[in-house]
């Protein structure tokens, strides 16, 4: 049906109404007072969601930017890079850093798996001379849907000395993320996943501890720059043109998010993505992440039963049913499809998502009780 579609993939999501009539207004100057005190509210609040003290840096750009903004202004040529990769975002990480000219190694586990903190800290019980200077890791890789358990990495980076990097672009709002109580020194997120607005913008926070890399870069990036993104920030300003109707909407999106609270939120997304996993094995179904533990809270993968391919599931869902869901990437293309529970998503979305996949499942032939799923998933969801 036509205007109908709602999005159950990792980013873009749904975004609120209220956050679309903010976004349709006449743009403001980017230079005016009015621009400066949406910009105040908007620092502060990103600092509130962020969990941190420090300042949060607001790029007009997509995740990968802030991805570049950080290793960018960290990275000397030659420079030693420890890429902890669960998935295709853990890769992208270390074609970054190679292209700065960085010496990188990196960690890689099969898709679904998480890096086991001891793997790390033997690594770097090696590093004798403390060489690795940067280790980048995903929290939520949303190629795979698995979740590295963050806080234990960087407690295991912090002993070593290393400046640690870490994408929480569909983590951020979805999952706890605390980069002042876990030690992480760059967290980066982006603004079309858990803070429901459209995509183009990016986020940056970075620790003491990073400044002091940064002040040693030889070649920080221009557009991506920490001290000039440092400067306007603190002067409720932005150092060239940003997306201004975007930051207008985030200002909205924001307060939404604090007048729920993080921890609700973070809570929220837990309890939707944990329903999820129990309903989708109610179906007969598998999980790529097989332990809830390792689960992220934004994206589920799961596998087509066999002899049901993924694109005719995402064809029915998305003709019949109006919902759009995602293949999986690269090598896991039409292995999996994943479902998205990240930012303006409610209970009410998640029983038509079930309801609408066991439709599906049925007119392809599936062999299920019908009505488990959202039986589950609504047992799940009142727990
Ligand atoms: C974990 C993760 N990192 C980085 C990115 C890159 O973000 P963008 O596509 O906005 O550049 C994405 C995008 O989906 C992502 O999910």
């Amino acid at each position: 049906m036509k205007d109908k579609t709602f999005l159950m993939i990792p980013g873009p999501t749904p975004v609120p109404e209220s956050v679309m009539l903010e976004i349709a207004k006449h743009p403001i100057g980017h230079r005016s007072s009015e621009f400066s005190s949406v910009l105040s509210e908007v620092y502060e609040n990103l600092k509130y969601v962020f969990q941190t003290k420090n300042d949060v840096f607001l790029y007009t750009s997509s995740g990968t930017g802030a991805m570049c903004a950080a290793l960018e202004n960290l990275i000397n040529p030659g420079d030693k890079v420890l890429c902890l990769s669960i998935g295709n975002f853990g890769n992208r990480w270390a074609k970054i850093a190679q292209s700065r000219g960085a010496e990188v190694e990196k960690i890689e586990v099969e898709p679904g798996k998480v890096i086991e903190p001891e793997v790390l800290r033997k690594r770097l019980e090696n590093d004798k001379n403390k060489e690795i200077k940067i280790i980048t890791l995903t929290h939520s890789e949303t190629s795979t849907g698995a979740a590295n358990d963050v806080k234990a990495l960087c407690s295991i980076i912090r002993e070593h000395g290393a400046v640690s990097v870490v994408d929480g672009v569909t983590s951020v709002c979805a999952m706890p993320c605390k980069p002042d109580e876990w030690g992480i020194d760059v967290l980066i997120s982006g603004s079309q996943k858990g803070f429901m607005i459209p995509p183009g913008l990016a986020f940056l926070t970075a620790s003491e501890r990073a400044w002091k890399v940064y002040e040693q870069c030889k070649y920080p990036s221009f557009y991506f720059d920490w001290g000039a993104y440092k400067k306007s920030t603190q002067a409720n300003s932005t150092p060239f043109t940003p997306a201004v109707n975007l930051i207008v909407g985030l200002n909205t999106a924001l307060k939404m998010i604090k007048e729920e609270g993080i921890d609700n939120v973070n809570a929220r997304h837990k309890r939707y993505a944990l329903a999820l996993r129990a309903a989708i094995r109610a179906l007969n179904l598998k999980l790529l992440v097989e332990d809830d533990k390792n689960a992220s809270y934004a994206i589920t993968s799961i596998l087509p039963p066999e002899g049901i391919s993924v694109p005719d599931i995402r064809k029915i869902l998305k003709q019949d049913y109006d919902i759009v869901v995602a293949n999986g990437q690269n090598q896991l293309k039409d292995k999996i499809f994943r479902m998205g529970t990240l930012g303006f998503v409610c209970e009410r979305d998640l029983i038509a998502a079930v309801g609408a996949l066991e439709a599906a499942l049925l007119k392809l032939g599936h062999v299920f009780t019908p009505g488990n799923g959202v039986t589950t998933l609504i047992a799940e969801l009142n727990k």
